[in-house]
């Protein structure tokens, strides 16, 4: 067989493909002059030749606001100005997916910016060779905590103290923390909200800031004629549905490279319902239908009460099963009790249809309760899927 890259045409609708990815921070932040403009006046204490302080700062909204995007970009030119200014300042970001404890940030920190080992180190060591370093080097330090929710208050107001470590008036280590709206209302709980001097509250996109994110983000990554307005259109549509502009980037992306492997010069509608339909992968019909009625109910029941509340916030076990139980009797159905519902919720979280967890923000016991929400899926996604799986049994019924 000849190697398979060989027959490869290269003959593609994008000018860029790599600017559609997930990890590209564009250059513009069309319809976030403002927000810019505020975190640029909050940051720029940083650049104080005289007088090294720290800043605390909350980056708050629903997903796929750009809430990732701004604290990169914005911090790209902090960094680039700082050089400049001849002033010694670093950022590292860690997305507390992945870095899931005040530990593992700080061996990341000590790892990236100073080449230390963490390891075999206690918290209260490696904060004081930290410190440290950022002393003798005179260095200020800018950390982005994204999904900051992931953490718990308490190992973020930590990473905070560090700055006790330096002379009075003297702090060198600034953060940033990106949340969800549901997550900061109850960070708001702890001590933690006390030390944030700023907060930046980015609202959902409309439909016309949608279609201009995405124009532009089309100029980046297409050929012109590639994407025609009619076209991209429906993909604003989807977009501007949620307010999130990951989704509609993520369905012009895979579009485009569905037109790439059918050899096509032009993205049509097809190919962005196959794209959209890609996306979500964890919603895929097929998967629906390997389903319970009364698990179906139940995410019916979810995606009602989040779709009201905002994609990004929580439900709990006894608030949705109050809308599970309408949603049966729609249907005709007799609900059962509220610990088979609680299984039919934890099967839905084991299928990635929906998360099920501890709530780990909140330092005191009240915090701590089981939530349930979705992750990056939008809410009314997730009620159109099922519902078009729930008519089909509809119409064949005595399958319950
Ligand atoms: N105002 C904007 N201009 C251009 N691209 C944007 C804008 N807002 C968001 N995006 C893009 O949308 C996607 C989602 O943004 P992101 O920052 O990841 O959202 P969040 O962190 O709030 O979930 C990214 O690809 C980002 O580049
Ligand atoms: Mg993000």
């Amino acid at each position: 067989m000849t190697n398979v890259f060989a027959n490869y045409s290269g003959d593609s609708v994008f000018r860029d493909r790599y600017t559609l990815t997930p990890e590209f921070v564009p250059p513009e932040m069309p319809c976030r002059e403002e927000e810019t403009n505020r975190m640029v006046e909050a940051l720029s204490i940083l650049l104080d030749p005289y007088r090294s302080v720290a800043v605390n700062f909350a980056i708050i909204g629903e997903a796929g606001v750009g809430k990732t995007t701004l604290a990169k970009l914005i911090t790209n030119h902090l960094a680039d100005y700082a050089i400049q200014q001849n002033i010694q300042l670093e950022v590292q970001y860690v997305n507390c997916h992945s870095f899931r404890t005040k530990t593992a940030i700080l061996r990341k920190l000590a790892n990236e910016k100073f080449a230390m080992h963490g390891r075999g180190f206690s918290d209260e060591e490696l904060m004081e060779m930290l410190a440290t370093r950022l002393d003798r080097e005179n260095k200020r330090l800018v950390l982005i905590i994204d999904e900051a929710g992931m953490l718990r208050a308490e190992d973020i107001l930590g990473l905070i103290h560090i700055n006790e470590l330096f002379g009075p008036g003297i702090g060198r280590l600034s953060t940033i923390a990106i949340t969800r709206i549901s997550d900061w209302m109850t960070m708001l709980d702890t001590h933690l909200s006390g030390r944030i001097q700023d907060k930046l509250e980015l609202e959902n996109y409309d439909r016309e800031q949608i279609e201009t994110i995405l124009k532009y983000r089309r100029k980046l990554g297409y050929y012109h004629e590639a994407l025609p307005d009619d076209v991209l259109n429906l993909i604003i549509d989807v977009s501007a549905n949620s307010g999130n502009a990951r989704h509609g980037i993520e369905i012009m992306l895979r579009a485009g490279m569905i037109a790439n492997t059918k050899r096509a010069k032009v993205v049509t509608p097809e190919f962005v319902r196959a794209a959209r339909n890609e996306i979500y992968a964890e919603l895929r019909p097929d998967i629906f239908r390997d389903l319970k009625f009364n698990e179906l109910a139940a995410a019916v029941a979810v995606g009602r009460l989040l779709s009201k509340k905002g994609a990004a916030s929580y439900t709990t076990i006894n608030e949705s099963f109050e809308v599970f139980k309408l949603v049966c009797a729609e249907n005709k159905v007799k609900p059962p009790g509220v610990a088979t519902y609680r299984n039919c919720i934890k099967e839905l979280s084991r299928l990635g249809i929906l998360v099920y967890k501890v709530k780990p923000v909140g330092s005191n016991a009240r915090g701590r309760h089981s939530v349930i929400g979705l992750m990056d899926i939008p809410a009314v996604i997730l009620i159109e899927r099922v519902q078009e799986v729930m008519k089909e049994y509809q119409s064949k019924r005595g399958k319950f």
